[in-house]
C-alpha cells in the first residue's frame, strides 16, 4: 500500500474507538498468561489501550508496556490502573526497555504488524535477550490458511449491513511478499471512513525458525486460549521459551 505508516492504523481516530467492542477472549487470554506469567513481571509488546494488560495487572502481576501510538497510551492511561504502568513508546522489534521478564507477549496478530522478515527476527532476538531462563514469550497470529479460500487473491466482506451504515473489509494478498494490504471500510450518512492497515504474514513453522534463530523453542502451540488442539486453520497460539 503506496505510502502506508503502520503508526496510520493506530491514531486518534481509531484509539477513540478501539474499545467500543471486544473482541470477547480477554477472560481466557488473561487466564492463560497469568499462568505463564508465575507471578511476573511480564511486558505487553504493543499494549495498546491495555486490553489484557490491565486486566493482568489486576490479577497482581506487574505488566510493562511497549508501544508506538501515543493515542492508543494516552487511552491506558485514562482507565483504572493505567497510570500506574511503565509504558515506552517505541517500536516493539527492539523491545526498548531495560531489564528480564518472566512472560512477553504480543497478541491479536499484532507481530504481523512488523513490515518485514528481518523486523520479526528482530523482535524474537531482542525478546530472547529480555527473557528471564525460565521465562516464556507468548505469541498470538492467526494462521494465513484463509488465504486457500481467496479468489483473485483478494476479498471483499460485508462486516455488518445496517439501514443506515455498512461495513466493508476488504484485502488483496500479495503472496510475493507475504503481505496483506486491508481496510476496514465504514460508509454511513456522516460519511466514508478508511482504516488501512499492512501485514506481513508468517506461517507458524516460519516463527518456530524465528524462535530458534533467537535461541527459543517452542514449547506449546494452541488454536486459541482455551488450549483447543492446533488445526493450522485458525488462530493460533504459540508459547516459546529455551
Ligand atoms: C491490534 S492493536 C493491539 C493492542 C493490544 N495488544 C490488544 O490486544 O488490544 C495493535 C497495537 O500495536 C501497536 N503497534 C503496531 N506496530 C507497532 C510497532 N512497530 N511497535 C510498537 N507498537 C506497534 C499499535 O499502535 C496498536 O496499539
Amino acid at each position: 500500500m503506496k505510502d502506508y505508516e503502520p503508526i496510520m492504523s493506530f491514531g486518534e481516530d481509531v484509539a477513540k474507538t478501539y474499545d467500543d467492542e471486544q473482541r470477547g477472549d480477554e477472560d481466557a487470554a488473561v487466564a492463560f498468561l497469568e499462568k505463564l506469567a508465575r507471578g511476573g513481571p511480564a511486558l505487553e509488546l504493543a499494549v495498546g489501550t491495555g486490553r489484557i494488560a490491565l486486566p493482568l495487572t489486576a490479577r497482581g502481576i506487574r505488566v510493562d508496556g511497549v508501544d508506538i501510538s501515543p493515542a492508543m497510551v494516552e487511552r491506558l492511561r485514562a482507565k483504572a490502573g493505567g497510570d500506574r504502568m511503565s509504558v515506552t513508546i517505541g517500536d516493539f522489534a527492539d523491545v526498548p526497555v531495560p531489564g528480564t521478564y518472566r512472560l512477553i507477549y504480543v497478541v491479536f496478530n499484532t507481530l504481523f504488524n512488523l513490515l518485514t522478515q528481518e523486523e520479526q527476527v528482530r523482535c524474537f532476538e531482542n525478546v530472547a535477550a529480555h527473557l528471564t531462563d525460565d521465562g516464556s514469550f507468548v505469541v498470538e497470529a492467526g494462521s494465513p490458511a484463509f488465504l486457500y479460500g481467496l479468489r483473485d487473491d483478494q476479498h471483499v466482506d460485508a462486516e455488518s449491513v445496517e439501514v443506515d451504515a455498512v461495513r466493508l473489509d476488504v484485502l488483496r494478498h500479495d503472496p510475493a511478499k507475504q503481505m496483506f494490504d486491508e481496510s476496514h471500510v465504514s460508509i454511513s450518512s456522516t460519511g466514508v471512513r478508511l482504516n488501512p492497515i499492512v501485514q506481513r504474514y508468517a506461517w507458524p513453522a516460519e516463527l518456530d525458525l524465528m524462535g530458534r534463530i533467537a535461541g527459543l523453542r517452542l514449547k506449546e502451540r494452541w488454536d486459541g486460549w482455551e488450549r483447543e488442539p492446533f488445526t493450522g486453520r485458525g488462530n493460533v497460539v504459540s508459547v516459546y521459551g529455551r
